[in-house]
Protein backbone atom coordinates (compact mmCIF):
# COMPACT_ATOMS: atom_id res chain seq x y z
CA UNK A 1 0.00 0.00 0.00
CA UNK A 2 1.41 3.08 -1.00
CA UNK A 3 2.54 4.94 1.67
CA UNK A 4 2.16 3.19 4.58
CA UNK A 5 4.84 0.22 3.08
CA UNK A 6 6.98 2.72 2.76
CA UNK A 7 9.81 3.77 5.20
CA UNK A 8 10.66 1.72 8.16
CA UNK A 9 7.02 0.09 8.64
CA UNK A 10 8.51 -2.79 6.05
CA UNK A 11 11.68 -2.74 7.92
CA UNK A 12 10.28 -3.16 11.70
CA UNK A 13 7.49 -6.22 9.97
CA UNK A 14 10.88 -7.84 8.83
CA UNK A 15 12.88 -7.85 11.62
CA UNK A 16 9.84 -8.88 13.62
CA UNK A 17 9.32 -11.67 11.00
CA UNK A 18 5.16 -10.90 10.71
CA UNK A 19 5.23 -10.95 7.08
CA UNK A 20 6.18 -14.13 4.44
CA UNK A 21 7.00 -12.35 1.18
CA UNK A 22 5.98 -8.24 -0.57
CA UNK A 23 3.48 -6.96 -3.03
CA UNK A 24 5.14 -4.00 -3.44
CA UNK A 25 2.98 -0.81 -4.21
CA UNK A 26 2.37 -0.16 -8.10
CA UNK A 27 5.39 0.93 -9.88
CA UNK A 28 3.78 3.41 -12.99
CA UNK A 29 5.12 3.03 -16.24
CA UNK A 30 3.96 5.66 -18.79
CA UNK A 31 6.41 7.50 -20.71
CA UNK A 32 9.00 5.26 -20.39
CA UNK A 33 11.48 2.25 -18.94
CA UNK A 34 12.28 3.11 -15.41
CA UNK A 35 16.20 3.65 -14.73
CA UNK A 36 17.61 -0.13 -13.22
CA UNK A 37 18.77 2.35 -10.21
CA UNK A 38 15.53 3.81 -9.63
CA UNK A 39 13.95 0.35 -9.72
CA UNK A 40 16.04 -0.71 -7.18
CA UNK A 41 15.39 2.27 -4.99
CA UNK A 42 11.71 1.66 -5.40
CA UNK A 43 12.62 -2.00 -4.05
CA UNK A 44 15.14 -1.19 -1.19
CA UNK A 45 12.39 -0.55 1.47
CA UNK A 46 11.50 -4.69 0.83
CA UNK A 47 14.76 -5.70 1.66
CA UNK A 48 16.45 -7.11 4.64
CA UNK A 49 17.16 -4.04 6.65
CA UNK A 50 20.50 -4.99 7.56
CA UNK A 51 23.04 -6.90 5.32
CA UNK A 52 23.97 -9.00 8.40
CA UNK A 53 20.36 -9.90 8.68
CA UNK A 54 20.51 -13.85 9.33
CA UNK A 55 17.38 -14.13 7.86
CA UNK A 56 17.36 -14.92 4.30
CA UNK A 57 15.74 -12.07 2.10
CA UNK A 58 11.70 -12.12 1.65
CA UNK A 59 10.43 -12.87 -2.20
CA UNK A 60 9.59 -9.86 -3.44
CA UNK A 61 6.98 -9.33 -6.21
CA UNK A 62 6.90 -6.02 -8.11
CA UNK A 63 3.70 -4.64 -9.00
CA UNK A 64 3.93 -2.59 -12.20
CA UNK A 65 0.62 -0.20 -13.69
CA UNK A 66 0.64 0.75 -16.91
CA UNK A 67 -1.41 0.68 -20.68
CA UNK A 68 1.78 0.26 -22.73
CA UNK A 69 2.79 -3.93 -23.24
CA UNK A 70 6.79 -3.11 -24.79
CA UNK A 71 7.11 -0.70 -21.35
CA UNK A 72 5.86 -2.92 -18.95
CA UNK A 73 7.95 -5.87 -20.48
CA UNK A 74 11.13 -3.97 -20.50
CA UNK A 75 10.63 -2.85 -16.95
CA UNK A 76 9.96 -6.10 -16.07
CA UNK A 77 12.50 -7.64 -17.64
CA UNK A 78 15.07 -4.72 -16.08
CA UNK A 79 12.87 -5.79 -12.15
CA UNK A 80 13.90 -9.72 -13.06
CA UNK A 81 17.47 -8.60 -13.21
CA UNK A 82 17.34 -6.77 -10.24
CA UNK A 83 16.10 -10.27 -8.41
CA UNK A 84 12.65 -9.79 -7.65
CA UNK A 85 10.46 -12.87 -7.15
CA UNK A 86 7.33 -12.35 -9.51
CA UNK A 87 5.31 -9.50 -11.63
CA UNK A 88 1.86 -8.40 -10.58
CA UNK A 89 0.07 -6.39 -13.50
CA UNK A 90 -1.96 -3.88 -11.40
CA UNK A 91 -5.76 -3.60 -13.30
CA UNK A 92 -7.48 -2.53 -10.11
CA UNK A 93 -6.69 0.78 -9.09
CA UNK A 94 -9.58 2.73 -8.69
CA UNK A 95 -7.73 6.31 -8.46
CA UNK A 96 -9.64 8.41 -11.02
CA UNK A 97 -6.99 10.36 -12.07
CA UNK A 98 -5.49 6.81 -12.65
CA UNK A 99 -8.34 5.21 -14.50
CA UNK A 100 -8.99 8.65 -16.82
CA UNK A 101 -5.28 7.80 -17.81
CA UNK A 102 -5.95 4.50 -19.18
CA UNK A 103 -4.38 2.16 -16.71
CA UNK A 104 -5.00 0.33 -13.45
CA UNK A 105 -8.84 -0.43 -13.03
CA UNK A 106 -9.58 1.24 -16.50
CA UNK A 107 -7.75 -2.11 -18.34
CA UNK A 108 -10.31 -4.06 -17.03
CA UNK A 109 -12.68 -2.83 -19.98
CA UNK A 110 -10.17 -4.66 -22.32
CA UNK A 111 -9.71 -8.12 -21.51
CA UNK A 112 -7.76 -9.01 -24.16
CA UNK A 113 -5.41 -6.23 -23.46
CA UNK A 114 -5.05 -7.71 -19.88
CA UNK A 115 -4.59 -11.46 -21.41
CA UNK A 116 -2.15 -9.82 -24.57
CA UNK A 117 -0.16 -7.86 -21.55
CA UNK A 118 0.22 -11.20 -19.47
CA UNK A 119 1.32 -13.82 -21.99
CA UNK A 120 3.77 -10.71 -22.76
CA UNK A 121 4.90 -10.18 -19.69
CA UNK A 122 5.46 -14.69 -19.50
CA UNK A 123 7.37 -14.31 -22.38
CA UNK A 124 9.72 -11.23 -21.79
CA UNK A 125 10.23 -12.77 -17.80
CA UNK A 126 10.29 -16.55 -17.94
CA UNK A 127 12.08 -16.80 -15.12
CA UNK A 128 9.97 -15.14 -12.09
CA UNK A 129 6.14 -15.58 -11.37
CA UNK A 130 3.50 -13.30 -13.53
CA UNK A 131 0.09 -12.55 -12.04
CA UNK A 132 -2.93 -9.85 -11.83
CA UNK A 133 -4.32 -7.85 -9.49
CA UNK A 134 -7.88 -7.19 -10.35
CA UNK A 135 -11.50 -5.85 -9.19
CA UNK A 136 -14.81 -7.08 -10.16
CA UNK A 137 -15.12 -4.60 -13.12
CA UNK A 138 -14.50 -0.87 -14.17
CA UNK A 139 -18.12 -0.78 -13.84
CA UNK A 140 -20.08 -3.69 -13.11
CA UNK A 141 -19.29 -6.93 -11.52
CA UNK A 142 -21.08 -8.40 -14.62
CA UNK A 143 -17.51 -7.49 -16.46
CA UNK A 144 -16.16 -10.71 -14.28
CA UNK A 145 -16.84 -13.60 -16.31
CA UNK A 146 -15.24 -12.44 -19.26
CA UNK A 147 -12.41 -10.68 -17.04
CA UNK A 148 -11.65 -13.73 -15.69
CA UNK A 149 -11.80 -16.26 -19.02
CA UNK A 150 -9.01 -13.69 -20.64
CA UNK A 151 -6.90 -14.30 -17.44
CA UNK A 152 -7.18 -18.13 -17.47
CA UNK A 153 -6.56 -17.72 -21.40
CA UNK A 154 -3.43 -16.08 -20.23
CA UNK A 155 -2.59 -18.57 -17.22
CA UNK A 156 -0.57 -16.78 -15.17
CA UNK A 157 0.55 -18.18 -11.81
CA UNK A 158 -2.08 -16.72 -9.68
CA UNK A 159 -4.43 -13.44 -9.98
CA UNK A 160 -6.00 -11.93 -7.02
CA UNK A 161 -9.23 -10.13 -6.77
CA UNK A 162 -10.43 -7.45 -4.77
CA UNK A 163 -14.48 -8.50 -4.95
CA UNK A 164 -15.43 -4.06 -5.33
CA UNK A 165 -15.91 -2.65 -8.63
CA UNK A 166 -13.76 0.40 -9.56
CA UNK A 167 -16.76 2.57 -8.69
CA UNK A 168 -17.51 0.74 -5.35
CA UNK A 169 -14.45 2.12 -3.95
CA UNK A 170 -14.56 0.64 -0.49
CA UNK A 171 -18.18 0.82 -0.36
CA UNK A 172 -19.93 -1.80 1.69
CA UNK A 173 -20.76 -4.88 -1.07
CA UNK A 174 -23.01 -7.35 0.86
CA UNK A 175 -22.83 -9.63 -1.95
CA UNK A 176 -18.67 -9.36 -1.91
CA UNK A 177 -17.43 -12.67 -0.47
CA UNK A 178 -20.19 -14.56 -3.00
CA UNK A 179 -18.32 -12.72 -5.85
CA UNK A 180 -15.28 -14.61 -4.60
CA UNK A 181 -16.43 -18.06 -4.46
CA UNK A 182 -18.03 -17.35 -8.38
CA UNK A 183 -14.71 -16.35 -9.14
CA UNK A 184 -12.80 -19.19 -7.92
CA UNK A 185 -15.29 -21.62 -10.16
CA UNK A 186 -15.22 -19.03 -13.10
CA UNK A 187 -11.30 -19.52 -12.76
CA UNK A 188 -8.96 -22.42 -14.41
CA UNK A 189 -7.71 -24.11 -10.95
CA UNK A 190 -4.21 -23.80 -12.18
CA UNK A 191 -5.05 -20.52 -11.60
CA UNK A 192 -4.33 -19.61 -7.75
CA UNK A 193 -7.55 -17.07 -6.77
CA UNK A 194 -6.11 -14.79 -4.08
CA UNK A 195 -8.69 -12.59 -2.51
CA UNK A 196 -8.50 -9.27 -1.50
CA UNK A 197 -10.86 -6.95 0.57
CA UNK A 198 -11.89 -6.53 4.54
CA UNK A 199 -10.21 -8.98 5.81
CA UNK A 200 -9.31 -7.52 9.63
CA UNK A 201 -8.90 -10.61 11.66
CA UNK A 202 -8.01 -14.52 11.86
CA UNK A 203 -11.68 -15.16 12.60
CA UNK A 204 -12.61 -13.25 8.79
CA UNK A 205 -9.56 -15.28 6.87
CA UNK A 206 -10.99 -18.39 8.08
CA UNK A 207 -14.94 -17.11 7.16
CA UNK A 208 -13.59 -16.13 4.19
CA UNK A 209 -11.88 -19.46 2.81
CA UNK A 210 -14.30 -21.47 4.03
CA UNK A 211 -17.03 -19.56 2.22
CA UNK A 212 -15.27 -19.30 -1.06
CA UNK A 213 -12.59 -21.66 -1.42
CA UNK A 214 -9.99 -19.26 -2.51
CA UNK A 215 -6.70 -20.08 -2.10
CA UNK A 216 -5.34 -17.63 -0.68
CA UNK A 217 -5.47 -13.96 0.76
CA UNK A 218 -4.11 -10.58 0.67
CA UNK A 219 -5.09 -8.23 3.26
CA UNK A 220 -3.34 -4.65 3.40
CA UNK A 221 -5.14 -2.22 5.51
CA UNK A 222 -5.47 -5.10 8.60
CA UNK A 223 -1.83 -5.33 8.58
CA UNK A 224 -2.34 -1.13 10.13
CA UNK A 225 -4.87 -2.30 12.79
CA UNK A 226 -2.65 -5.74 13.65
CA UNK A 227 0.56 -5.94 12.48
CA UNK A 228 0.58 -9.60 13.57
CA UNK A 229 -2.38 -10.23 11.48
CA UNK A 230 -0.38 -12.83 8.99
CA UNK A 231 1.07 -14.71 11.59
CA UNK A 232 -2.16 -14.71 13.49
CA UNK A 233 -3.98 -15.84 10.85
CA UNK A 234 -0.95 -18.72 10.02
CA UNK A 235 -1.73 -19.80 13.52
CA UNK A 236 -5.36 -20.07 13.49
CA UNK A 237 -5.21 -22.13 10.21
CA UNK A 238 -2.14 -24.61 11.57
CA UNK A 239 -3.19 -24.71 15.75
CA UNK A 240 -7.26 -23.78 15.81
CA UNK A 241 -6.07 -21.12 18.10
CA UNK A 242 -7.11 -17.57 17.46
CA UNK A 243 -4.12 -15.41 19.29
CA UNK A 244 -4.60 -11.92 20.87
CA UNK A 245 -1.99 -9.75 21.86
CA UNK A 246 -1.40 -7.61 25.22
CA UNK A 247 -1.42 -3.67 25.27
CA UNK A 248 2.74 -4.61 26.56
CA UNK A 249 3.02 -5.97 23.15
CA UNK A 250 1.40 -4.05 21.75
CA UNK A 251 2.76 -1.06 23.09
CA UNK A 252 6.34 -2.75 22.32
CA UNK A 253 5.51 -2.28 18.86
CA UNK A 254 4.48 1.39 18.96
CA UNK A 255 7.55 2.40 20.86
CA UNK A 256 10.07 0.32 18.39
CA UNK A 257 8.16 1.80 15.53
CA UNK A 258 8.59 5.39 16.81
CA UNK A 259 12.40 4.15 17.83
CA UNK A 260 13.15 3.07 14.29
CA UNK A 261 11.55 6.38 12.25
CA UNK A 262 14.37 7.00 9.96
CA UNK A 263 16.42 10.29 10.39
CA UNK A 264 16.10 11.14 6.76
CA UNK A 265 12.62 11.73 7.19
CA UNK A 266 12.85 14.65 10.46
CA UNK A 267 10.08 15.98 11.93
CA UNK A 268 9.35 19.63 11.57
CA UNK A 269 8.66 20.27 15.00
CA UNK A 270 10.72 16.97 17.26
CA UNK A 271 7.86 16.30 19.73
CA UNK A 272 4.83 15.35 17.65
CA UNK A 273 4.23 12.33 16.83
CA UNK A 274 5.24 10.66 13.28
CA UNK A 275 1.15 10.52 11.27
CA UNK A 276 1.69 6.84 10.44
CA UNK A 277 2.64 5.97 14.62
CA UNK A 278 -0.03 7.75 15.67
CA UNK A 279 -2.39 5.92 13.31
CA UNK A 280 -1.39 2.69 14.14
CA UNK A 281 -1.60 3.82 17.65
CA UNK A 282 -4.96 4.76 17.72
CA UNK A 283 -6.06 1.14 15.84
CA UNK A 284 -3.92 -1.06 18.41
CA UNK A 285 -4.92 1.19 21.70
CA UNK A 286 -7.89 2.65 21.12
CA UNK A 287 -8.18 6.60 20.79
CA UNK A 288 -8.99 6.75 24.55
CA UNK A 289 -5.72 5.15 25.41
CA UNK A 290 -3.34 7.65 27.64
CA UNK A 291 -0.54 7.45 25.36
CA UNK A 292 -2.84 8.55 22.56
CA UNK A 293 -4.66 10.99 23.72
CA UNK A 294 -1.19 12.57 24.90
CA UNK A 295 0.34 12.72 21.52
CA UNK A 296 -3.08 13.81 19.66
CA UNK A 297 -3.19 16.51 22.47
CA UNK A 298 0.56 17.85 21.29
CA UNK A 299 -0.48 17.39 17.88
CA UNK A 300 -3.86 19.30 17.72
CA UNK A 301 -2.18 21.99 20.14
CA UNK A 302 0.92 22.36 17.45
CA UNK A 303 -1.70 22.77 14.91
CA UNK A 304 -4.03 26.14 16.25
CA UNK A 305 -2.42 29.02 15.12
CA UNK A 306 -0.18 31.40 17.42
CA UNK A 307 -2.16 34.17 18.70
CA UNK A 308 -1.82 37.71 17.28
C1 LIG B 1 -3.51 3.50 0.98
C2 LIG B 1 -3.71 2.30 0.10
C3 LIG B 1 -2.80 2.06 -0.93
C4 LIG B 1 -2.96 0.95 -1.77
N1 LIG B 1 -2.03 0.73 -2.76
C5 LIG B 1 -2.17 -0.38 -3.55
C6 LIG B 1 -1.23 -0.66 -4.57
O1 LIG B 1 -0.26 0.07 -4.80
N2 LIG B 1 -1.42 -1.78 -5.31
C7 LIG B 1 -2.49 -2.64 -5.10
O2 LIG B 1 -2.63 -3.64 -5.79
N3 LIG B 1 -3.38 -2.38 -4.16
C8 LIG B 1 -3.26 -1.28 -3.38
N4 LIG B 1 -4.19 -1.04 -2.41
C9 LIG B 1 -5.34 -1.96 -2.28
C10 LIG B 1 -5.03 -3.08 -1.28
O3 LIG B 1 -3.93 -3.84 -1.69
C11 LIG B 1 -6.24 -4.02 -1.11
O4 LIG B 1 -6.48 -4.74 -2.30
C12 LIG B 1 -7.51 -3.29 -0.72
O5 LIG B 1 -7.24 -2.29 0.25
C13 LIG B 1 -8.54 -4.25 -0.15
O6 LIG B 1 -7.99 -5.04 0.87
P1 LIG B 1 -8.10 -4.65 2.45
O7 LIG B 1 -9.58 -4.51 2.75
O8 LIG B 1 -7.45 -5.83 3.13
O9 LIG B 1 -7.38 -3.38 2.65
C14 LIG B 1 -4.05 0.06 -1.58
C15 LIG B 1 -4.96 0.31 -0.55
C16 LIG B 1 -4.81 1.41 0.29
C17 LIG B 1 -5.81 1.64 1.38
Amino acid sequence: MEGITAGNFCQLMMRRQLVPAWITPFIRVSTGVPRLARLKERLAAFRHPSPAATAPPLPIIAQLMGDNIPLLCATAQRLAEAGVAGIDLNCACPSPIVVRHGSGGARLAHPKWIRDALVALRQACPQVGISVKLRAGLHSANELPTILAAVGDASPDWACLHFRTVPELYHDVPNGWERLAQAREWLPAQVRLFAAGDIFSAEDAQRLYQQTGVDGITPARGLMRNPWLLTDIQTACTTSFFPTHTIGEKMLFLLEFQDSWPMDRPLRNPTLCPGPILELAKNLLGMCHPWVMERMTRSTRQCVPAPV
